[in-house]
């Protein structure tokens, strides 16, 4: 299993993954913003996010009243979470703090309401070990009574091993830039690894710009894949007791066709 920076997911690897990341439609329009948002709403206290990036949770978790610390090993995707923050009130600033650090190893005075890893944030951990260190970190940040809350996607069997997924496949063209350049996407396997449950994933950005020049560049990354009764496992194993899993941000039971797996624990004991 390799470890090494890609680790986490090569975020900060080249500057333009961080420059893009609120480019994309399916970020930002991704149907989890308003799960995270209650979620912080109802806990009697402050939140901790694992993995913020940018920010496109944080600032509206911020927004709504709550206190909210985003950590993140990505220098460069804190700065744009940075950048984004000096055009927002004092209040909302006021009640935000970004702390570079790895989710799998990382100790923070004040305890918390609410952990949420959002995003498939965890996916970007590959080894078991470091895995379970993460979970014990959180475990360790829990207020008395507080919530954890992981999701990652459910795997469909054919992005296993279909070799159909190693072509492109465009998933957006034609969203506008800066200085009148456009952005497209697309996306790629370049290896699968069941062996070791994780793809080498390729998201290809293709830049044109005013003059018709354009440039293609690589995020490249390992990505882990993960079964439901595996994540459960791990959260025993880490000191907690699952109480709600769920296949979708509408709170809907996991199912078969679910598109996500999303686990919400406690404190176990
Ligand atoms: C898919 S982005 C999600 C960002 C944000 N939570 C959102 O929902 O838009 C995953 C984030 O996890 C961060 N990340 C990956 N591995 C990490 C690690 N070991 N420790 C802390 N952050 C990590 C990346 O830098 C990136 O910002």
């Amino acid at each position: 299993m390799r470890t090494s920076p890609h680790d986490a997911g090569g975020y900060d690897s080249r500057s333009f993954v961080a420059e893009f990341y609120d480019f994309v439609p399916a970020y930002s329009n991704r149907p989890d913003a308003a799960f995270y948002l209650d979620l912080a709403r109802a806990a009697a206290g402050a939140t901790l996010e694992l993995g913020c990036g940018t920010g496109r949770l944080l600032i509206p978790i911020a927004r709504a009243g709550v206190e909210i610390v985003g950590l993140d090993r990505s220098q460069a995707m804190l700065q744009r979470c940075r950048q984004k923050l000096e055009t927002e009130s004092e209040a909302v600033r006021s009640r935000t703090q970004l702390v570079n650090g790895d989710m799998t190893d990382f100790e923070l005075k004040q305890r918390f309401q609410l952990v949420i890893a959002p995003f498939r944030c965890f996916q970007h951990v590959l080894a078991v070990e470091r895995q379970i260190a993460c979970l014990r970190c959180v475990r360790r940040q829990l207020a008395a009574g507080g919530t954890f809350v992981l999701d990652v996607f459910q795997v469909q069997a054919a992005r296993m091993h279909d070799t159909a997924f190693m072509q492109e496949s465009v998933e957006f063209e034609g969203v506008a830039l800066s200085g009148g350049r456009t952005l497209k996407r697309t996306f790629r396997t370049a290896a699968f690894h069941r062996g070791e449950q994780y793809n080498d994933c390729e998201l290809i950005y293709y830049v044109t710009k005013p003059d018709g020049g354009s440039e293609r560049l690589v995020h490249a990354f390992p990505l882990r894949y993960f079964f439901r009764y595996e994540v459960e496992h791990l959260l025993a194993r880490s000191g907690f007791a699952v109480e709600d899993v769920f296949g979708d941000y509408d709170r809907s039971p996991l199912a078969d066709d679910s598109p996500e797996m999303i686990f919400v624990a406690k404190a176990a004991g």
